[in-house]
């Protein structure tokens, strides 16, 4: 696809070669561990084109995973996708594939749960160090930078807490130190259309496909579209680590990739909707919707997004004991509770103020109140709020 095309046109037609398609609609579902050559000639050439799109070995791809990279790469701006089985799989593996023993990684303070604690955990046992910086440190990144940092990690907006970093001067001021360093974001928040995250310096823009991409709950897989300077590394070493997707589930997520854009118009209007009636809720202390002025880092939000998508979290006046939690969360009529999210259906899950403050220890500001994050689907938005108030009558 060329350049001067919109995103909602590349979102239909890129990743449709008749190389990948063989004249369908969509790319072929192509099943393979073993590719087998004719001829030596052929065996040779496949080798010699094994990581430039040619059929060599299944874990290489199939002509179904390089019809989902290009629909990638074209979405992204990459110079390469590589796609693993699930979102934390590209997070950690994005990672390893750029440190070693000794080496030391800037990390948000304020990153989803389990990415902290690969650092605490994983990277730690490999001797390689991790410091925490608060996501709205901005330009005073620069002062925790180290000779052994290789990787400074970003996800924007946070999980749970959503502030939204100046991502600008993030990158700005980690480059003025040291300008080789891998500068990665986990961008699964706006399913990698929302945020240009290689347009803004980043060298890696990592998804967890398992929500966006996929849309419909029922599956997993994890991408990282990655600019031409660090393809390689990420792509051999992620190899040498083993990671892959099947077939079906890399065909399936170019199928609900084609409606990406119009879903998350849908989410964003819905959930912008929702956001501004929970502000006006007496029990509601502040919506952090990356749209809304409460939402820290809401200015960064509209310079640097095009858009929102439909999760985000509210914190109340108070922080719930357990019989109001019960009576609030496991009544609702709509939403229901589950960790992922990025599907069709609307959720809901809570945080107390003290589970907040343990998984951000490096982070100034502090809750008080009950954290409520919901992900809104594509259900009537009238229905949804007559849903909350019902929930917010049974804390009376
Ligand atoms: C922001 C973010 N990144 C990564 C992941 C991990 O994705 P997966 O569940 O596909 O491993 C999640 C899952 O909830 C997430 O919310």
């Amino acid at each position: 696809m060329s350049e001067k095309h919109s995103l909602a046109t590349k979102l239909v037609h890129s990743g449709r070669s008749k190389r990948v398609t063989q004249g369908s609609v969509n790319p072929v579902i192509q099943r393979a561990s073993s590719l087998v050559f004719d001829t030596l000639a052929d065996k040779k050439q496949a080798t010699i084109n094994r990581a430039k799109g040619g059929l060599f070995y299944g874990r290489r791809g199939t002509l179904t995973h390089f019809a989902l990279q290009e629909l990638m790469c074209e979405l992204e701006g990459g110079a390469g996708c590589y796609l693993y089985p699930c979102g934390a799989a590209a997070v950690t593996n994005s990672i390893l594939s750029f440190v070693a023993q000794g080496d030391h990684i800037l990390m948000t303070g304020a990153a989803y749960e389990p990415t902290q604690d690969f650092c605490n955990v994983i990277l730690r046992k490999m001797g390689v160090s991790t410091t925490y910086y608060d996501p709205m440190c901005g330009e005073k990144i620069a002062e925790l930078m180290q000779p052994e940092t290789k990787v400074v990690f970003l996800e924007a907006p946070s999980s749970l807490t959503m502030e939204v970093p100046d991502i600008p001067a993030i990158v700005r001021a980690v480059r003025a130190v040291n300008p080789d360093v891998v500068i990665m974001i986990d961008n699964t928040w706006g399913g990698g259309l929302l945020f240009k995250a290689l347009e803004h310096g980043i060298d890696i823009s990592i998804q967890a496909g398992t929500k966006y991409l996929v849309g419909h709950s029922d599956l997993m897989i994890g991408t990282a579209v990655c600019n031409a300077r660090c393809w390689d590394q990420l792509r051999e070493h992620s190899y040498l680590m083993g990671q892959m997707v099947d077939a079906d589930t890399a065909y399936s997520t170019a199928r609900s990739i084609r409606s990406l854009g119009v879903r998350l118009k849908q989410h964003e209007e819905s959930s912008i909707k929702v956001a501004q009636w929970l502000v006006q809720q007496p029990e509601v202390k502040a919506v952090y919707h990356p749209a809304l002025p409460s939402c820290p880092g809401h200015s960064n939000f509209k310079r640097d997004f095009t858009g929102s998508s439909g999760l985000f979290s509210f914190e109340l006046t108070q922080k719930l004991t357990q019989q109001q939690l019960e009576n609030f969360m496991d009544h609702f009529e709509l939403f229901s509770m589950a960790y992922s999210w990025g599907g069709f259906e609307s959720l809901i899950l809570y945080n107390q103020p003290e589970d907040i403050a343990r998984i951000r220890p490096a982070i100034e500001r502090k809750l008080t109140g009950t954290l409520i994050r919901l992900h809104i689907g594509f259900e009537n938005a009238d229905e949804l709020i007559a849903d909350l108030k019902a929930g917010f009558e049974r804390l009376k």
